[in-house]
């Protein structure tokens, strides 16, 4: 190329009038005003006008007059400053343009299939196909360049605070993070495999084994499991590991690191220490282990009242040892009966038997269940939800984690229609005190509901055999905004307490020595006390740039069904390769 670029299109302003430049980008848009051309040139770092005269020659003007979106070129020319009249003030370079002198057409783009600067045009499954157009984009490129701002800022934080970053290995031995592994067979180990990292979490550990006292990575894992909207098969954690530490320390520091990144991205400050809920406050108030606090909208216990009604639902709900939990929601008495159904189903979606209701009128309660309700059993419900004249009232009888998940998922849905929940507010939690484990919903067997290498609390060790649900876990989740963003734990670090973990899990001797030996052996060489977190950097940057989707923070994401329409992954392989690897694919398949 003759014209190489002095200047990007997004340094150049009225400071700069006068200035002899040469600027390379893409034509963003194009204009032709009687045979002078004005055409916008786009490069990552902003827009500046140029402007061709009709004087100059005309090789250069057969060619400008045929440019079209998106080919590529270089121009040559003088900074000037635009008349009054066409100042553009949306824009840095808004008040100048490039009058033109000399010119070279770099490249040449075939129309694209939707518009770069009308993202809007494109559906999504195009634009994923097509995502170095969609990159492209205004939205994209603030969410990228606001992503790599995020991991500078961590990296610099952890940095000055002595974390040494470390990489641990891709092909791995699985770890039980909860969800389904990916495999990748190995072709000179045949009928082996290797699983891609669900987390670092055992390499982590090994680290403070080796005396690496404060370790981070900025690393991809990988989970085969259901996606949403805040789930990818690979996302990205800032992911760290201390030794010394007890839950305390780990929280203020990371902490820190959060608001840090805040500060230093969007220009928001996160104050600190941030707040600390136990997971059954958090469960009881806002039906959510991670409960969005930027509203009210609190769920209250009725149970006081459901026994003072003549409910049989309430009755044998609360018989089977089940709860009855009531959300309040203001000035709602006035919802139809379709609106209550369609929250009905929306509880359903969690779990939900179905949805009882009341409305609190200038007459006293009215429809749903108000005729099972007396006078005394009024005053209960009146007294514990503080409904006014004009709500509404909903109730959940359930098992205790189904009614309130139940109506937490109701809690958020009204919020957003009520507009209570301000767009450009963050605010942070940290969830603390969760119990050890959880009853596989199939299975009934015991999970760890963190991971097992996660220690129980202190006082709870005596109980582990006897009593397993009701140990606590010195874990903790940080909550930001009604996401998990991160989560982890102190962890185990002596072998006995690490086996009687593992024997509580159902898993025996052998199969703990056979899939977890490595790191049980490692404990045996001085392993200090150590405890870590990870965060979630795509969610994390989810909320910086208010995305409510996890494919906008990511350069090249998956879709819901964990394919890349850009270039057709997961595609089938040729046998020559499937025999390499000493596998054979069932028949129809
Ligand atoms: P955990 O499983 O809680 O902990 O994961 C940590 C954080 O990672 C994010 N996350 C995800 N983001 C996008 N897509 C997914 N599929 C996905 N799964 C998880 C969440 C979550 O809070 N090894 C432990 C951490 C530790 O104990 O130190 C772990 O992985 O924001
Ligand atoms: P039914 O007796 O099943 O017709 O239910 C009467 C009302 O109670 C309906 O509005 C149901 O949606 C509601 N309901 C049923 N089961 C539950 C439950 N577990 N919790 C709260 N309301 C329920």
């Amino acid at each position: 190329m003759r014209l190489k670029r002095d200047h990007t299109c997004g340094e150049l302003n009225k400071a700069t009038v006068g200035k002899e430049v040469r600027i390379n980008g893409w034509i963003n848009t194009r204009r032709d005003l009687g045979g002078i051309f004005f055409v916008d040139v786009r490069d990552r770092y902003g827009l500046i006008q140029v402007r061709f005269n009709n004087d100059l020659p005309s090789e250069i003007l057969d060619v400008v007059k045929h440019l079209n979106n998106e080919d590529v070129i270089a121009v040559a020319g003088t900074i000037v400053e635009r008349p009054a009249d066409s100042v553009n003030k949306k824009i840095v370079s808004g008040e100048i343009e490039i009058e033109a002198r000399d010119f070279e057409l770099l490249n040449k783009a075939i129309p694209t299939p939707f518009e770069i600067t009308k993202r809007e045009t494109g559906s999504e499954d195009l634009r994923l196909k097509y995502r170095y157009l969609d990159l492209r984009t205004e939205t994209l490129k603030r969410n990228m360049h606001l992503r790599h701002k995020a991991s500078q800022a961590v990296r610099r934080f952890l940095n000055d605070k002595n974390f040494m970053e470390v990489e641990t290995p891709i092909l791995m031995k699985s770890t039980p993070e909860g969800a389904r592994d990916f495999l990748v067979p190995s072709r000179v180990n045949p009928g082996k495999f290797y699983a891609l990292p669900q987390s670092p979490q055992t390499y982590k550990q090994l680290l403070m084994v080796a005396g690496y006292d404060r370790y981070f990575q900025i690393v991809k894992c990988f989970r085969d499991e259901d996606l949403r909207a805040d789930r990818q098969p690979e996302f990205t954690q800032i992911d760290c590991e201390m030794s010394f530490v007890d839950e305390a320390d780990v929280r203020a520091i990371m902490e820190d690191m959060i608001s840090t990144v805040f500060k230093e991205t969007i220009g928001v400050d996160i104050p600190t220490p941030l707040p600390i809920v136990s997971f059954d406050e958090a469960m009881e108030r806002y039906g959510s282990d991670k409960p969005d606090i930027r509203f009210d909208l609190e769920i209250k216990n009725v149970e006081a009242f459901a026994k003072a009604t003549e409910f049989s639902v309430f009755h044998s709900a609360l018989d089977n040892g089940g709860v009855i939990r009531a959300l309040p929601v203001p000035n709602a008495a006035v919802f139809s009966r379709k609106k209550i159904d369609e929250l009905t189903n929306h509880a359903k979606k969690y779990g939900a038997k179905g949805l009882a209701f009341v409305k609190n009128t200038e007459e006293g309660l009215q429809g749903g269940i108000a005729k099972f309700i007396n006078e005394d059993a009024a005053k209960l419900l009146l007294d514990a939800t503080e409904a006014k004249v004009g709500d509404l009232i909903l109730f959940m009888a359930d098992e205790w984690e189904t009614a309130l998940t139940a109506l937490g998922a109701l809690r958020t849905l009204l919020a957003n229609e009520f507009g209570l929940v301000k767009k450009d507010e963050y605010k942070a939690v940290w969830v603390v005190d969760f119990p050890l484990f959880e009853k596989d919903s199939e299975s009934g067997r015991l999970v760890a509901r963190h991971h097992p290498f996660t220690s129980p609390k202190i006082e709870d060790i005596d109980k582990l055999e006897s009593d397993p649900m009701s140990v606590k876990a010195r874990a903790y989740d940080m909550a930001l905004n009604g996401y998990e963003i991160g989560g982890g734990s102190i962890r185990i670090y002596k072998k006995d307490l690490q086996q009687r973990m593992f024997k509580a899990l159902g898993i025996g001797k052998e199969e703990a020595q056979e899939k977890f030996g490595f790191l049980l052996g490692a404990f045996e060489y001085g392993a200090p006390p150590h405890g870590g977190i990870a965060f979630g950097l795509d969610r994390l940057i989810m909320v910086l740039t208010g995305e409510s989707s996890i494919r906008d923070v990511i350069a090249f994401p998956k879709t819901t069904t964990a394919q890349s329409p850009m270039d057709g992954s997961p595609s089938g392989v040729d046998t020559k390769q499937l025999d390499e690897l000493h596998i054979q694919l069932k028949k129809n398949d």
